[in-house]
């Protein structure tokens, strides 16, 4: 109910009523002219000059106590700022309008806590959410499911512990997700997995969390490109060979997120002390992890072998040389091909065709060369029981057969 503030705001009125009702009625002048004169007061429209700076189609309005969002915003509205107010609560009825042309909301800083689930209802067409430090707990289903065309989603520094399994559908078009900060015991495996993660996720801080196992066989199948981007350093991870051989792995292939942050990988030995100890330091000083070696790729005569080219970036242009640094192209029988996304074809397999290959890939930001082992055995699958071949044991078997190094490699 509004409060009748026209009607109790008139002096004769209240001079001639007993002084009950006037006492009443003065409380209720007070509220009225509290509402009115405090900023940022329920449903106040949006104020071009006072409460927020209007610069064409950026709405300004950090740093002004709100507590909640200015109404009747500019339908051109493309950046909000409401960053630093005291919005602790964001309700679905925020906006009454869809806001097309908004791709920049940020509401940092605003100790929310409450997220409605239809709050981004009316704001498809976001870009870029920024909601880190806020007082958020969780995260839940389908909660940025209308925000198809996000890149960016920043909740670093919230409280968040629960988060749906659904919480990120929808984020088709997600490029980069920072949850660091936060109370997350659960590795969001969703986010990155094939089929079920966005298709351009390159970036996933999961740092600074609560999380204690991961799920490495998993990760290690990851592209290149998306672990440079997996950031999970800080957390109170169990020690384990498991942990130590994906790390040293990461490093060696000089991937960002192993590099940057080396000396923040840090995990607790198993035992009653638990002892927080650097992972690269597990190896050396207190477990005894085989280091890490790559296998080669291995294919029996007349076999199909695909050698991927697994770059620390997505989009770079992949050429291949044969053993004997022929390039490609210039193999005249054409038993090796250059797929469209890189990878060489090797078909059919022969003897002949063991040997190491490389792969250049070129960029503007990044050249890298990698190099890959064949062996071809010289009898076919079918013949294969008939012969003593050691099995490749199974761990080998699933790291990719690669040698990495840089471009200064000779
Ligand atoms: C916001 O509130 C604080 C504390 O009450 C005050 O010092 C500050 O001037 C206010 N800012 C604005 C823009 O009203
Ligand atoms: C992924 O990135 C490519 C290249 O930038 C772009 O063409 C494509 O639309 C993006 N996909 C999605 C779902 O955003
Ligand atoms: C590691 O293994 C080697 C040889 O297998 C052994 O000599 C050494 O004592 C082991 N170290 C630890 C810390 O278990
Ligand atoms: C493969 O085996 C055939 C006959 O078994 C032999 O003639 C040939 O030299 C072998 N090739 C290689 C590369 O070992
Ligand atoms: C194709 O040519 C390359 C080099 O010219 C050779 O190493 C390879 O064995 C040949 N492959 C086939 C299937 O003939
Ligand atoms: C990568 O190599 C190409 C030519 O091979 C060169 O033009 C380019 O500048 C190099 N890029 C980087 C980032 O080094």
């Amino acid at each position: 109910m509004p409060f009748p503030c026209g009607a109790d705001g008139d002096p004769a009125r209240r001079d001639a009523s007993p002084s009950g009702a006037r006492r009443g009625r003065a409380l209720s002048l007070w509220l009225c002219l509290a509402l009115v004169l405090m900023p940022g007061t329920q449903g106040s429209s949006l104020n071009c000059h006072k409460t927020c700076i209007c610069a064409s189609n950026i709405v300004s309005c950090s740093k002004m106590n709100l507590t909640t969002v200015p109404t009747a915003l500019p339908l051109y509205t493309a950046v909000l700022d409401l960053s630093f107010n005291s919005i602790a609560r964001l309700r679905a009825e925020w906006t009454t309008v869809k806001l097309l042309k908004l791709h920049n909301l940020l509401l940092s800083h605003n100790g929310m806590s409450f997220l409605s689930s239809e709050a981004f209802a009316y704001v498809g067409r976001l870009r870029y959410l920024d909601l880190s430090s806020n007082r958020l707990r969780q995260l839940d289903e389908f909660i940025f499911e209308p925000l198809r065309q996000l890149e960016v989603l920043l909740l670093y520094n919230n409280h968040i512990s629960q988060m749906d399994r659904t919480a990120f559908s929808g984020l088709v078009s997600l490029q980069k997700l920072y949850l660091s900060q936060n109370q997350v015991s659960r590795f969001p495996l969703e986010l990155v997995k094939e089929k079920s993660r966005p298709e351009n996720i390159s970036l996933l801080d999961v740092s600074a969390n609560r999380i204690k196992v991961l799920p490495f066989p998993d990760l290690q199948a990851l592209p290149a490109w998306i672990k440079n981007g997996l950031y999970f350093h800080s957390n109170p991870l169990v020690c384990d060979c498991a942990l130590y051989s994906l790390l040293a792995h990461w490093h060696v292939r000089k991937l960002n997120s192993a590099l940057d942050f080396k000396d923040d990988y840090t995990c607790v030995l198993p035992g009653a002390q638990k002892l927080t100890v650097g992972v690269f330091e597990l190896n050396a000083d207190y477990m005894n992890c085989s280091t890490y070696a790559e296998a080669d790729e291995e294919a029996y005569l007349d076999q199909t072998l695909v050698l991927a080219c697994d770059t620390r970036h997505r989009d770079m242009r992949k050429s291949w040389a044969a053993p004997g640094n022929v390039p490609v192209t210039a193999l005249s029988n054409g038993s090796a091909v250059v797929l469209a996304d890189g990878s060489l074809r090797i078909a059919p397999a022969r003897a002949e065709d063991s040997g190491v290959y490389t792969c250049f890939a070129v960029s503007e930001e990044l050249n890298e060369t990698l190099y890959v082992t064949v062996r071809v055995h010289n009898f076919t699958l079918a013949g294969a029981g008939t012969r003593s071949t050691p099995p490749t044991p199974r761990w080998w078997a699933a790291w990719p057969a690669w040698c990495w190094c840089s471009s200064t490699c000779t």
